[in-house]
């Protein structure tokens, strides 16, 4: 038995995909077979797959069906979070789509889910992507501070959803806690932000995310041991589309 995660398949079966310059290039060639064949090999029914946002591309859920039919069609038990593209899912909807999935697919939005005597908490998260302003040796000067106070506010909602999520998980009588986010914890501004304030207050023992595509992003945010929390960056480019073991 083995939790795995993996985020951003951004998959297309009834969506064009769109003309982005970071998802772009070999890895994303034929991704969703890479994809498929490896959780076929690395993935066994009693296995639990948490899949970190960003699904699909369709901008609908009839632009949608294909893509978690093949989510569905994925060997083991599967857990979705919200990513910023995943118009199909209105996060004050949740409990339709759980219910229209029931049996085939979880999801994670201010609940929580056990494994063993973990809980898996989670929501979007967020954080302030710019644009920044940066000089001619690349050191950034300044930022679009009226962009930063409307991520400020998300921040915010967001905040308040990871701790309905942890709350839920505790009244439960859960201590042990994985964190899922789909964006990054912290920008290239930070070492630190309210969700890994919120990651140590509540004693996570590992934050997992993604979001984060191609080279000149990966190392966006924390990776490895931060203040003994364990943080994984796991979007699909990233792992080269084998889902990371996340626990025993
Ligand atoms: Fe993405
Ligand atoms: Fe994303």
């Amino acid at each position: 038995m083995a939790l795995y995660a993996i985020g951003d398949l951004h998959l297309h079966f009834q969506s064009e995909l769109k003309a982005r310059s970071q998802i772009k290039g070999r890895v994303w060639k034929n991704h969703e077979e890479k994809f498929r064949k490896n959780c076929a090999k690395m993935i066994r029914p009693e296995d639990t797959l948490v899949l970190v946002g960003d699904h699909s591309w369709g901008r609908k859920m009839a632009e949608c069906e294909e893509d978690l039919q093949y989510i569905c069609d994925l060997p083991g038990r599967k857990i979705l979070t919200r990513g910023n593209h995943d118009m199909f899912w209105d996060a004050k909807k949740t409990n339709a789509l759980a219910q229209r999935f029931a049996g085939k697919l979880e999801f994670l939005q201010g609940n929580f889910f056990s494994y063993q005597d973990y809980a898996l908490v989670g929501t979007k998260g967020f954080t302030f992507e710019g644009p920044f302003y940066l000089n001619q040796w690349g050191q950034v000067m300044g930022w679009d501070e009226e962009k930063e106070v409307q991520a400020k506010k998300i921040v915010r909602r967001e905040l308040a959803r990871l701790s309905a999520s942890f709350e839920a998980a505790r009244e439960a009588g859960y201590r042990k806690y994985i964190m899922f986010l789909h964006y990054p914890p912290t920008n290239i501004l930070e070492e630190h932000s309210a969700f890994t304030d919120m990651a140590e207050a509540y004693g996570a023992q590992q934050v997992v995310y993604a979001h984060c595509h191609g080279d000149s992003r990966f190392y966006d945010s924390i990776h490895g041991d931060y203040h003994g929390i364990q943080y994984s960056l796991v979007s699909g480019d990233f792992l080269k589309w084998k889902p990371r073991r996340i626990l025993d």
